[in-house]
């Protein structure tokens, strides 16, 4: 048991001196998460399947630490099996691992292709599987009791309720998304004895290439939608990647946090679908 009587906030939250890999932390919120925790002190490698997006992530985030960028598809085994060679000889140790990469795919039911549900699990639940198991020896390594390891994926409300703003159906997503919140509570009770804990964050809105078409078409009905009345903010991820990751947040485990202004739990009026409706 810890005998500190420093219960500062300063110290809860550090970050000084982790290190993290954040997959697809070359744009939308895996960007937003590295710049956070470079400028509490972490290392930090992202990874993206563009060279060219990888390159300018990493301009971005050079002033704020110390920074690597690896041109990896999670999707593919031996992709991820090189990204953990690079990680393992920048890092040596990992203390955070930030499954984040994520794809999406709308159609109606009838022309959903079967290649496009395949894409979206494939990206969003299988290659999180495939390659937390692959990076568990790195983290134990930086794991301790006091200070667990810590495995954060990046879910969403849609894996909460099933969305209707998008007006496009969105299956493979909003499947993917439920299944890797309970994989990661299926993980939590598997590494929780290895001093590794397994989290999830399921964002609502945030400003991201994903969502640009969304929110550039359903802004007020998003907004609408949400208790709160506005997307999310870069600070709000940082805030709950910061909790999960530091001192305050080494015996959460199991958890799916919503970040979502309440949209989740908002089944009120729709004023777009009472006008659709007349
Ligand atoms: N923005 C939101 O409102 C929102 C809400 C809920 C959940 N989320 C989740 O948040 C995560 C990030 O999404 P975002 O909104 O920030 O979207 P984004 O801006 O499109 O970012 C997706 C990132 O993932 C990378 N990526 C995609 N497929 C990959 C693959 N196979 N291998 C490696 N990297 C890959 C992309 O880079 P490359 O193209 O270079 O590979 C990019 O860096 C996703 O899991 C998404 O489902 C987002």
């Amino acid at each position: 048991m810890s005998n500190t009587l420093d219960y500062s906030v300063g110290r809860l939250f550090s970050l000084e001196g982790k290190t993290a890999l954040v997959t697809g932390g070359s744009s939308g919120i895996g960007l937003m998460i590295a710049k956070g925790l470079l400028q509490n002190g972490a290392k930090v490698v992202i990874a993206s399947r563009k060279q060219d997006k990888c390159d300018l992530a990493l301009a971005e985030l050079s002033p704020f630490g110390d920074c690597m960028a690896i041109v990896a598809d999670v999707t593919s085994g031996e992709s991820r099996q090189q990204l953990l060679e690079q990680v393992a000889a920048r890092l040596g140790t990992l203390n955070l691992l930030v499954n984040n990469a994520g794809a999406n795919w709308g159609a109606p039911l009838h022309e959903y292709p079967d290649e496009g549900f395949a894409k979206v699990v494939d990206t969003n639940l299988n290659a999180v599987f495939s390659l937390t198991r692959d990076a568990v020896p790195l983290l134990e390594m930086a794991a301790t009791e006091s200070d667990p390891a810590r495995i954060i994926n990046i879910g969403s409300m849609d894996g909460l309720h099933v969305p209707i703003v998008q007006r496009v159906p969105t299956f493979a997503y909003t499947a993917s998304k439920a299944a890797l919140h309970h994989l990661t509570r299926c993980l939590a009770v598997e590494l929780g004895p290895r001093h590794i804990t397994v989290n999830a964050v399921a964002p609502g809105f945030f400003e991201s290439r994903m969502t640009d078409y969304v929110l550039g078409e359903f802004r007020a009905d998003i907004e609408d939608d949400c208790p709160l009345g506005r997307v999310g903010e870069p600070e709000e991820m940082v805030g709950i990647v910061a909790y999960l990751a530091s001192r305050a947040g080494a015996y959460t485990t199991g958890t799916v946090i919503p970040v979502d202004g309440g949209t989740n739990i908002a089944k009120g009026k729709r004023a777009w679908m009472d006008e659709e409706q007349g």
